[in-house]
């Protein structure tokens, strides 16, 4: 097992209920506030007006920073840093899903930055640090609201790209499952496949002698792929919902990578190209590329391949060989997609093969990807092919 030094710092107030100390919570902070949301369902669920209320009633001073939208964009971020530089923000609260976490994550850090929040994404090393970020998470799927990254969308050169910095951990997060309850069904399953694609992110890795993380990630799956009907057979099952975000939080708090472990981190940088170049859900963009790197990468790992599928798939190995073993894992994880509705092929989703040469150079701009199989750019377009 590898040395590591971890460090999550994230507070979480997790439950039913547990939204409404979002006014005490933000009161311990600072006065003046920036709240952040997106575009419109919190005030078509009633949240938005229970969090002014418990706001006003501690006295805040609020400014507003709404319309922020899925695959979030830095004009927006930019708007909400010249609010915070203009009206001394004390704090920002983000109230929504990974687009505004990510969007709150940005404009706290680039609150106390001379410069364009854009540079945080082409070098990490210069966020400055933050001024506190409180959030409440309105859909499972990112991780976002435990740990240190931000994903942005620049339409000016057509970039979604990353950062992570220890900056940039929520100060609190508030996990009340129960505002979960409105995620239309297809947001939910882009939730879920995003949280499973963020296991598979940090399970498939070559390191050798990682048991207890492997096992951390099997437990995860298995409790995804046990909770998932009830979610989507009742939207308001309180466990069901529970579960499903605690499960979305621990997926991607690095736990599993950074205690340790391993990371792979492949397919996002290939889904992000396509979400900044369709605009598709993050989640369906990981369903039709997920599987076929598996296949790509299926003979430098074999072994945890079989592991997988016998592990979490319960596929018994019968006479089957170590390749036979994990592509039926590979293609039950493939059938699982498609049986919760997530798309399995780029066609699905409306994307032909037009600009698939283009999307694999972006894709490498910053190098080539991955630890198990070092992808190039031709390797990146293989497997946009194959994902046709
Ligand atoms: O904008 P509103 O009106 O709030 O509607 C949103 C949006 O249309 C809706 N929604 C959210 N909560 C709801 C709800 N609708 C009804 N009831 C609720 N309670 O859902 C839609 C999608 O929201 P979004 O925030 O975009 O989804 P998600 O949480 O999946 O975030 C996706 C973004 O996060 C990035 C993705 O690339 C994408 O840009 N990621 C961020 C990561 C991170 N920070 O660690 C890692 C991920 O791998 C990912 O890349
Ligand atoms: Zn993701």
């Amino acid at each position: 097992m590898r040395n590591f030094d971890y460090c999550n710092p994230t507070r979480i107030i997790f439950g039913k209920g547990e939204t409404d100390r979002v006014g005490k919570e933000c009161q311990k902070l600072g006065k003046k506030v920036l709240f952040i949301y997106g575009g419109g369902s919190i005030k078509q669920n009633g949240l938005y007006d229970r969090i002014m209320k418990h706001l006003q009633e501690e006295k805040l001073v609020v400014y507003e920073l709404g319309g922020v939208k899925p695959n979030p964009r830095i004009d927006k971020v930019r708007e909400g840093v010249a609010i915070c530089k203009k009206e001394k923000i004390d704090l920002v609260l983000a109230v929504g899903g990974g687009s505004v976490l990510d969007t709150g994550k940005i404009v706290a850090a680039g609150a106390i930055y001379p410069g364009d929040p854009w540079d945080f994404f082409i070098d990490e090393h210069k966020i400055p640090g933050k001024i506190p970020l409180v959030t409440v998470l309105t859909l499972a799927a990112t991780g976002s609201e435990m740990n240190h990254n931000a994903v942005i969308t620049n339409e000016e050169t057509l970039e979604k790209l990353g950062t992570h910095n220890p900056h940039l951990y929520p100060t609190l997060s508030i996990l009340d499952p129960e505002n979960t309850y409105t995620v239309p069904r297809d947001q939910t399953v882009n939730g879920i496949v995003d949280m499973m694609a963020h296991v598979f992110e940090q399970y498939f890795h070559p390191f050798p002698e990682t048991p207890l993380q492997d096992r951390w990630a099997e437990g995860l799956m298995k409790t995804i792929i046990e909770y998932t009907p009830r979610v989507l057979q009742n939207p308001t099952d309180y466990d069901g919902r529970a579960v499903i975000m605690w499960c979305g939080t621990m997926a991607l708090n690095h736990l599993l990578e950074e205690a340790g472990g391993g990371g792979e981190w492949t397919c996002h940088p290939i889904e992000h190209v396509l979400s900044a170049v369709y605009d598709i859900p993050h989640g369906a963009g990981l369903a039709i590329i997920f599987p076929q790197w598996m296949k790509y990468v299926l003979d430098v790992i074999p072994h945890k391949f079989t592991q997988f599928a016998e592990r979490v798939w319960e596929i018994p190995r019968a006479n089957k060989s170590d390749q036979e073993l994990g592509l039926a894992g590979i293609e039950r994880t493939r059938e699982w997609f498609r049986e919760i509705g997530a798309p399995t092929t780029l066609r699905e989703a409306g994307i032909g093969e037009e600009k698939l040469t283009e999307m694999a150079r972006m894709a490498v701009k910053s190098g080539n990807l991955g630890v198990t199989k070092v992808l190039d750019e031709k390797d990146v377009e293989e497997i946009l092919r194959m994902s046709l």
